[in-house]
């Protein structure tokens, strides 16, 4: 059968799939009300980040923070960055943008669209410290292992925003993502593994314990931590 022009045309393959969002009444509210003191809308202009945050501070980026827990506490815990974090699923938005309001927090702006978009068009060449990917998500069936988020192309378009020497820190409690993960970064060579942490929760790498880690670990999975330093002798 030959395929139709729409059929036939290349379709880019997402990390995600839009889960029907059942928003509470007062995570649909926070994205009314608070959204405009946290939130980015999507665009193809660049962020001044300097500007944004009326500072300049380094960046830190987390990429999937699912309901945020973890990034509004790093925000709290590390005052002196500025955090942007991303995320696709409405109803975690909402959660985030509760806790960051009821923690007074400053440091913190969020967006609501894919990452690799949004690292395409709004963030700017070599302007993060750091990069968080916490427990991304690990699409176990051999089948959909092409929308693992970690791949070639996505560490070369993430380690062209890092700065110089900028880290990237993922963690995941899916062995065989983790053995994918080893995989595709060792090929690559845009970084360094500067430290590798297998544990049970008790040992994580300089961040705090997330939602999907504390599901991993009732389900009997062990963690892996990873820091990557990004490799500036290839500039
Ligand atoms: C397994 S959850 C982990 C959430 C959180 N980091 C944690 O550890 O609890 C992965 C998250 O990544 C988000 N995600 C996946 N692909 C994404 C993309 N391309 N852009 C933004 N968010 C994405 C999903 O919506 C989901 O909330």
């Amino acid at each position: 059968m030959v395929p139709t022009p729409e059929k036939a045309r290349h379709r880019t393959i997402r990390s995600f799939v839009r889960r029907a969002g059942r928003l509470t009444p007062s995570q649909a509210r926070a994205l009314k009300e608070l959204w405009p003191s946290y939130g980015i809308d999507f665009s193809t202009e660049p962020i001044d980040f300097d500007r944004l945050f009326g500072r300049s501070a380094p960046v830190v980026l987390e990429i999937g923070f699912g309901n945020g827990d973890t990034l509004v506490q790093q925000a709290l815990d590390h005052s002196a960055s500025n955090f942007l974090g991303i995320e696709v699923h409405e109803p975690g938005v909402g959660h985030c943008l509760l806790k960051a309001d009821a923690a007074g927090v400053k440091n913190l702006r969020l967006i609501k669209h894919d990452a690799v978009e949004v690292l395409q068009n709004q963030v700017p060449t070599a302007s993060l410290h750091r990069i968080n990917i916490y427990f991304p998500d690990p699409w176990p069936k051999k089948r959909h292992h092409k929308r693992r988020m970690i791949q070639p192309a996505f560490l070369e378009l993430i380690n062209s925003r890092l700065e110089a020497d900028g880290a990237l820190h993922i963690a995941t409690d899916w062995a065989n993502y983790a053995e994918h993960i080893d995989a595709v970064v060792a090929e690559s060579s845009l970084f360094t593994c500067d430290e590798r942490r297998e544990h049970d929760g008790d040992q994580p790498l300089d961040r705090p314990r997330t939602k999907f880690e504390q599901r991993g670990l009732g389900k009997g999975h062990r963690i892996v931590d990873w820091r990557f330093l990004k490799r500036s002798d290839l500039d």
